[in-house]
């Protein structure tokens, strides 16, 4: 019987996995540009840190995490996403003590068990960058530029994309906002979905990005977060605004905007692009000033972003951009042709020797004609095919073929490596 791939689990082929390779060395060179350097978290992580972190009552946290007991019985779950994981981290190995901003990113998979549907999977990546330690506004706007400088480097194109902003203020704030919300709901309660009734009683912030078109259309007209906001949180925003123009990067503000996870504060953004239809964000972030405390750290402010990077590739697949790869060693550009069995012990003595001297090479091990080797040769895109025959062997040589023009030559095998260095 076959065993196929988890549903939402998706194989990245080899093709494929070139542009993957590129869109993560060009994301990490951005973010080394603007000063965060990489840290790796564990997949698997203590199911109480996102119950904590993220929110119990959050979707992702209450439907959609995967959790499960280890043989002791404690409950692990694979990481639905990574601040709470880079938050526990910062904590954990006192990376407070050190003073200043903390400039973190990371790279990698997440799990959500969540329906699968174009630029939606249970197993996805992401990359993301947190900024520790700051509640200056400016800081906000560094990294909502280093979003928009991501997409430039990929050569994405400003008009094809947009901001989404909101604010939705501080702890203090929320109470009233969320009773504004409950008073405006309770009316439409017996129309709202079953999760909206639930949400209700929980947190009525919820309703605002739940996708049933009821309850989008009910929410259209409710209260606006920015309404609620206290002084310091209002300055704060408009503290962002002035930056973000300063920037000349421009956003729409969109009172709806409340994102699906309990910890932020202040702060909240997407950036979408416009030709992705349902699943539309390429990546959302804001401010979580509560939730090092929430963790057990001392209170610290922070703020950051995450991006899907299969959503990435969806809107970057639409353009060709193999040109941009070039970096990369896409396959052999030297093929090896051991006439018979008798030169393949010298073929693989030179295949090493070009290798360690950085030219990518291959030859054929699946015994196949000279014929097809040559013709697997055109088809791996090498440029030089290289015949290792008894009369070559015996005056240390080989030839060589040019695959793009047929010309042939002798080289003896110690001038190898800089006659195709010169070359390729
Ligand atoms: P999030 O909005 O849940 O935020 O996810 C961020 C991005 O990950 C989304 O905008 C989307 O591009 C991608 N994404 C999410 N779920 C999926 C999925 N099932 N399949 C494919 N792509 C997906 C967070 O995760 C926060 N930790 C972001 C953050 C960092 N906030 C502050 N710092």
């Amino acid at each position: 019987m076959k065993v196929e791939a988890v549903r939402g689990m998706t194989d990245i082929l080899p093709e494929e996995a070139l542009l993957w390779q590129y869109v993560e060395a060009e994301i990490r060179e951005a973010v080394a540009i603007y000063g965060y350097r990489e840290i790796r978290t564990p997949i698997v992580e203590r199911a109480e840190l996102f119950a904590r972190g993220v929110g119990e009552a959050t979707d992702i946290v209450h439907k959609e995490m995967y959790v499960f007991p280890d043989k002791k019985g404690q409950m692990l779950a694979l990481r639905p996403e990574a601040t709470a994981s880079v938050v526990r981290a910062y904590i954990e190995h006192g990376l407070h003590a050190r003073g200043g901003v903390a400039k973190l990113y990371y790279l990698g998979p997440m799990f959500r068990y969540e329906k699968p549907q174009k630029g939606r999977k249970r197993q996805f990546h992401q990359y993301g960058v947190e900024a520790i330690g700051s509640l200056d506004p400016a800081l906000d706007a560094e990294v909502i530029d280093l979003a928009w400088y991501i997409m430039e480097r990929l050569g994405l194109r400003r008009e094809g994309l947009f901001l989404r902003l909101n604010s939705i203020g501080c702890p203090e704030d929320r109470p009233r906002y969320r009773e504004a919300l409950r008073e405006y709901f309770l009316p439409h309660r017996e129309r709202l979905c079953p999760d909206c009734q639930r949400r209700l009683v929980e947190n009525p912030l919820r309703i605002l990005d739940c996708k049933v078109p009821t309850c989008q259309e009910i929410a259209r007209d409710a209260p606006r977060s920015i309404d609620y906001l206290c002084e310091e949180c209002r300055a704060h925003f408009e503290g962002l605004l002035q930056y973000l123009d300063a920037l000349e990067l421009a956003y729409e503000m969109d009172p709806k905007l409340v994102r699906g996870l309990d910890y932020y504060t202040r702060t909240v953004f997407e950036l979408a692009s416009r030709d992705l239809g349902a699943q539309d964000a390429l990546l959302g972030g804001g401010r979580y000033d509560g939730l090092v405390e929430v963790l057990g750290g001392p209170p610290t402010p922070g703020v950051g972003f995450a991006g899907g990077l299969e959503r990435l590739i969806l809107v970057l697949g639409e353009r060709d951009v193999s040109h941009r790869c070039y970096h990369i060693i896409a396959g052999p550009r030297v093929y090896l042709l051991p006439v018979g069995k008798a030169e393949v012990a010298e073929a693989l003595r030179i295949l090493a020797t070009l290798r360690r001297a950085g030219i990518p090479s291959d030859m054929d091990y699946a015994g196949r004609s000279l014929r097809k080797r040559l013709q697997a040769a055109a088809r791996c895109g090498a440029r030089y095919a290289l015949f290792l025959g008894e009369e070559e062997l015996s005056r240390s040589e080989v030839k060589t073929r040019d695959l793009s023009t047929g010309e042939e030559e002798y080289v003896p095998v110690g001038e190898l490596v800089d006659y195709l260095k010169r070359r390729i």
